[in-house]
């Protein structure tokens, strides 16, 4: 197992598992940036992870689904719903969502196939495809400085219910690790690049005029079995939040998963009315 920017990975894979992970990625349509970037082999690796940890993983995704649904119940009308960060789709009630509202809005840089084979069926559902930390083409050195990824979606009036769906860590490490790889790049940039990716998105989401819905994971704890914490990490790279609705524990890597002795465990904070807290 290795592990940068908080973020560990499992060190080798069995080949079936390997060969399952690259026919998925190449049958992805991806933007070139999500490859660049790791990211679709992120989402692949992320996707076969959740197969596997289904069981340690359900109470948080049940958590995240009843959260948002009862965020839904409160709102006054149920135009439009916008899900950032909405990936294998996991931590959102689909069913409720697609019932609920016009039309629901799923946003990611990684919409993989088995995702997109589950909304073949749905009229309501649209999918829109692009980098949320607005960073990645001006860290390739493909643009000025960074793009507004959510502008379209902040104008729309019809948006009722924005859910940042255990999106916000994930927006720096890529961008740390690629920083790492690429001191030639890093040194023409901010230095707190990643820091910034997280302070962009929580002013993107204070910007909607709709009811703003947050979940993330904030830290990681690494432990041993004899309940010893060998490290603990700050997944929002010291960005300041607000006191957060609830929280609970997020066992992402159970002892086996990462390494024999070690569990990797991440307490997730949620926001119900982010722009009001
Ligand atoms: C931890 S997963 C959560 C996925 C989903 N909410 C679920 O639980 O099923 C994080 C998601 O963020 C997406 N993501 C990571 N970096 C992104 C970026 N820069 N722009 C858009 N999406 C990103 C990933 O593709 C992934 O789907």
């Amino acid at each position: 197992m290795s592990r940068r920017s908080g973020r560990w990975r499992r060190a080798a894979p069995s080949p079936e598992r390997v060969l399952a992970q690259l026919a998925l990625r190449a049958l992805t349509p991806a933007l070139p940036l999500a490859r660049r970037f790791g990211l679709l082999q992120e989402s692949v690796a992320l996707w076969s992870r959740g197969l596997r940890q289904h069981k340690a993983w359900a109470e948080h995704h049940s958590r995240c689904r009843k959260l948002v649904a009862e965020v839904t119940a409160e709102l006054p009308q149920r135009r439009k719903a916008v899900i950032l960060g909405s990936g294998f789709l996991r931590d959102i009630p689909l069913n409720a969502l697609c019932r609920g509202f016009d039309e629901v809005v799923l946003v990611d840089i990684v919409h993989l196939p088995p995702v997109r084979l589950r909304l073949l069926p749905r009229r309501n559902v649209r999918l829109v495809t692009c980098d949320l930390t607005g960073a990645m083409a001006w860290l390739a050195g493909e643009a000025e400085g960074r793009a507004d990824p959510l502008a379209p979606l902040i104008a729309d009036e019809a948006v009722d219910l924005v859910v940042s769906a255990n999106l916000l860590s994930q927006l720096a490490w890529p961008v740390a690790d690629w920083l790492e790889d690429h001191p030639e790049r890093s040194s023409a940039l901010p230095t707190d690049m990643p820091a910034r990716c997280i302070a962009w998105h929580l002013d993107d989401l204070l910007r909607f005029k709709a009811r703003v819905c947050l979940i993330s994971d904030v830290e990681m704890v690494e432990r041993e079995r004899n309940g010893a914490i060998h490290d603990r990490i700050d997944l929002t790279y010291g960005v300041a939040l607000p006191p957060e609705d609830e929280s609970w524990p997020w066992p992402v890597a159970p002892f086996g998963e990462a390494e024999r002795d070690r569990e990797f465990v991440h307490r997730v904070c949620a926001w119900r009315d982010f722009r009001g807290s």
